[in-house]
């Protein structure tokens, strides 16, 4: 990806997701139900192969550690409903929960910690003699964006009283100042009540009888199936200390305001690793693991500008963790500030710890070389897929400009708000990197009336087939063809025409670029493997 645009609105983004067949509101055709998504042949796609690549880079071919040695992580697959001893032991039944406020006006709910007070202090003092302050309610995910949002609603004639530019301050409901009032986003009036805790685990029952004792939970992360399974890991796959398992899987969160489509959602997947290791030597794997993340970030072909660590302060800290680097991205809905993207804490020996008190079973690790009996620390990478799925969308939507047949150049960046430039068209494309895209390669016949180039076309698509997600489509203009696999981001299209026919080469057409260059068809397989890597 060679330029950087993360400022699509979720709303084109949502609509070419759903035009496209990315990803769709759940159940919709019963009027949806918040909070969950559907992924459609597109968005499965895209989604298994960031999967496929997290999965790559742990398990199948994790990297050298910090002395050069192979590191050993191996996978598994836990229930997503585990005892629920399990959740009074990790501390989610008593303290996985968010603050929220109520609207007792309009029954609203929102969670404190995104639910904005936004002061505007004029420059200049009012009738009365003093400066004015004006109040306004927002929800917003960053402080910015909530003075932005704040700014956007005050009247013609607020703005004219407070003059140019003036000065705002933003408070959450969980720091509001003494004495402020409660503003409700829906009424703009003193009507939230204070914060409470809202715990968000799912809650169910298994077999037939609905009570107390037959109560479970959906698990809201993977985590703890790890330690579930570490002693049976320890036992049977001859890891030794320092070793990680992995785990991808969905996870559930009754999110008090799930919000910005994917990104926070009430079903969604994670990637987590837990990677064991000796006390003495947690923080240089904190270190160690801290770098890896972002570089496989990176690979994903995510802009470095629009990723950075962000260390959690010690009083954000969820219970388990005794230190926490997020790594976070410039969302659309953030910029110009970052949104979390992954978490990867230093949890100490606190899950083993429980686990072992609550099950009543010795987790302790026996040092083979030394006898030393000890519970070993953990350094914990935990991202979203979902959001991955996210943030690899918003990076790859780019709007251009291309030369109209006749003019000379290639596609260039579309300025917001300006109009078309004579000799060229509009055009979105989704530059995902090759590995990502969820179609490779596109064939296409020329003209879809002429058997000729039919025939050759689809013995093209026959041959690549096997190799690549491809696509064949001969319906409509050659020019619409093109636009509709650069909406869906595949990087090569190969067109079949009447040269085709004499001399047996076909075009290849880049995506990126719109260059297109003849290949011989039997040199055509090597040619897009050398370009889809
Ligand atoms: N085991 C640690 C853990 O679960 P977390 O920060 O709560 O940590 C890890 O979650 C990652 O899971 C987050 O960084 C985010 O990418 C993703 N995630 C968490 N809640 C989510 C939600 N409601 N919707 C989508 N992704 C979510």
């Amino acid at each position: 990806m060679n330029s950087t645009n993360n400022t699509v609105s979720l709303e084109t983004l949502t609509s070419l997701c759903k035009r496209r067949g990315f990803v769709f509101q759940s159940s919709e055709i019963y009027g949806g139900i918040n909070g969950f998504w559907d992924y459609g042949p597109l968005g499965i796609q895209l989604k298994n192969n960031i999967r496929d690549e997290w999965w790559k880079a742990m398990v199948e071919c994790p990297p050298l550690g910090p002395d050069g040695d192979p590191l050993q992580i191996v996978g598994l697959d836990s229930s997503i409903i585990q005892n629920p001893q399990t959740w009074v032991a990790s501390g989610h039944v008593g303290g996985f929960s968010d603050p929220m406020v109520d609207c007792k006006a309009t029954k609203n709910r929102y969670r404190a910690d995104q639910c904005w007070v936004v002061a505007f202090e004029s420059s200049e003092a009012g009738e009365e003699g003093h400066h004015l302050r004006l109040e306004v309610a927002v929800e917003a995910d960053a402080k910015e964006v909530a003075i932005e949002t704040a700014r956007e609603k005050l009247s013609k004639k607020e703005k004219k009283s407070l003059g140019d530019n003036p000065a705002a301050v933003a408070y959450t409901q969980m720091d509001l100042p003494d004495g402020w009032p409660r503003l409700s986003p829906a009424t703009q009036e003193n009507t939230l009540t204070e914060p409470r805790e809202f715990n968000l685990m799912f809650e169910t029952y298994v077999g037939a009888i609905k009570n107390d004792e037959s109560k479970a939970y959906l698990r809201p992360e993977t985590a703890q199936g790890i330690f579930l399974n570490y002693k049976n890991v320890v036992d049977t796959s001859r890891v030794k200390v320092p070793f990680g398992i992995a785990q991808i899987g969905k996870a559930f969160r009754n999110e008090v305001t799930p919000r910005n489509f994917i990104f926070r959602s009430r079903e969604f997947e994670q990637m987590e690793m837990e990677w064991f290791c000796h006390p003495d030597e947690s923080q240089k794997w904190f270190n160690f693991w801290k770098e890896e993340r972002m570089k496989w970030w990176e690979s994903l072909g995510i802009e470095p500008e629009n990723l950075r660590f962000r260390d959690h302060d010690a009083d954000e800290l969820a219970h388990y963790s005794n230190a926490c680097v997020d790594v976070e991205y410039r969302y659309p809905f953030t910029a110009p500030d970052f949104g979390e993207l992954e978490g990867i804490a230093h949890r100490g020996c606190f899950d083993l710890t429980q686990h072992q008190e609550a099950s009543r079973q010795k987790l302790e690790y026996l040092e083979a070389e030394t006898g030393n009996r000890y519970l070993p620390n953990v350094i914990e990478p935990a991202s979203g897929l979902t959001r991955a799925v996210l943030v690899i969308l918003c990076e790859a939507y780019r709007e251009e400009w291309v030369p109209k047949d006749g003019v000379e150049g290639g596609p260039i960046a579309a300025e917001p708000g300006q109009p078309t430039p004579e000799g060229y068209e509009s055009r979105v494309v989704m530059k995902f990197l090759p590995k990502l895209a969820p179609v490779k390669v596109a064939v296409f016949p020329l003209l879809k009336n002429r058997p000729e180039l039919v025939v050759k076309a689809r013995e093209i698509y026959y041959m690549l087939r096997p190799k690549w997600t491809t696509f064949y489509d001969q319906a409509g203009a050659i020019g619409r063809r093109y636009r509709r696999q650069d909406e869906v981001g595949t990087p090569y299209c190969v067109t079949v025409d009447f040269d085709s026919l004499q001399d047996d080469t076909v075009t290849i057409r880049d995506r990126d670029t719109m260059e297109q260059v003849r290949v011989p068809i039997n040199e055509l397989e090597t040619v897009l493997a050398e370009r889809l890597g």
